[in-house]
């Protein structure tokens, strides 16, 4: 009880802190798995993401490729590149391409010039995929731009909703700017998915409680949840890991607050545990997401430690459809 004695709680934050903290989660995941078959059936989707520049201007201090880290070998794949990779996964099944990158101008200035090509040229090779874009904080025009392009939904993690924790955390940013940039994305008619991290160092279960509320407020359409995992080369080094299991439950809870949202099984979940990633599809979550990013580049996509395996786009699909089948569920 003594972190609820030093902050001002709601009522509902009260609520969900007790009910995440509870003993017994299990009715929680039931009914949690019951509004996931109701709103979204047995399908799952997987979408293949392109992490396509590490290069980032924020110095985000969990994050390991912040403008800090001087041991990154930054990279930028070519728009060709790029180009070639999306037709791959789409050419393997994949009806999504979601673009990841840091913040880097080089795609994202001048209106979003660059990364706008880009999308357009994933349209034209396949008009009914989706394009997600993941590129940080922009201008209100430069995501007008980019939606004008053909761009169908965006991620932008608020990553936390204690507005302290976020300075702390984000020595180039502010929540309320983070806040800004979701409603200008939800205004302009993405899809928006927004997001955060449990178990980061200075945050508890009331801020998680926080975190899904703020889901709520934003109405988000989609909601990335995953643990936080200190990264050896940031400051945060030696810091206690977010656990599988308050992920699971909030991802849960999210399910509970959105009904209709499409929540992911996160990358970092599958980190801590790839059997608790599998878990994670009987507690609310829909949607999968697979690296697509090529070999040379991979490894240099450092935001947390993860074990890579090598990537072969069509195989690696294969391997997913299966996981799913087994475990009763349908890939899309
Ligand atoms: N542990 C877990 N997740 C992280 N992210 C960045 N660094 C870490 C970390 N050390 C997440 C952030 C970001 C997303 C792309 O990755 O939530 O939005």
């Amino acid at each position: 009880m003594d972190c609820m004695t030093k902050r001002e709680v709601t009522e509902k934050e009260r609520e969900i802190w007790e009910a995440l903290t509870g003993d017994d989660f299990s009715p929680i995941y039931e009914e949690a798995d019951r509004i996931r078959q109701r709103e979204k059936g047995d399908e799952v989707f997987i979408r293949a993401i392109i992490e396509f520049s590490n290069c980032c201007r924020r110095r985000c201090r969990y994050c390991g490729i912040n403008a800090d880290q001087r041991q990154v070998r930054r990279y930028r794949m070519s728009s060709g590149e790029i180009l070639e990779t999306a037709k791959q996964a789409i050419d393997a099944g994949y009806r999504t391409i979601v673009l990841q990158s840091g913040e880097d101008e080089r795609f994202t200035g001048n209106g979003g010039e660059e990364l706008a090509k880009t999308v357009r040229s994933i349209k034209e090779y396949d008009e009914d995929v989706a394009v997600t874009l993941s590129c940080g904080e922009l201008p209100y025009d430069t995501y007008r731009n980019l939606r004008e392009a053909g761009a169908d939904r965006y991620l932008l993690r608020h990553e936390t909703a204690d507005a302290e924790l976020y300075e702390k955390l984000h020595p180039c940013g502010t929540l309320e700017e983070r806040l800004r940039c979701l409603r200008d994305i939800k205004a302009l008619g993405y899809e928006t998915g927004s997001g955060f991290m449990t178990g980061l160092p200075g945050a508890d279960a009331v801020t998680t409680a926080k975190d899904l509320l703020l889901l709520k407020e934003l109405e988000c359409d989609m909601a990335g949840i995953g643990p936080f995992i200190a990264h050896p080369d940031t400051e945060l080094a030696g810091a206690e890991n977010g656990s599988a299991e308050m992920t699971k439950r909030a991802v849960a809870f999210a399910r509970l607050l959105l009904p209709e949202a499409n929540l992911p099984v996160t990358t970092a979940l599958g980190v801590l545990s790839p059997r608790e990633r599998e878990k994670a599809f009987s507690c609310g979550a829909n949607v999968i997401m697979k690296k697509v990013t090529p070999d040379r580049y991979k490894k240099d996509y450092d935001i947390y430690p993860a074990d890579l395996q090598r990537t072969d786009i069509k195989r690696d699909r294969r391997k997913i459809e299966e996981m799913l089948e087994e475990i009763g569920r349908i890939p899309v």
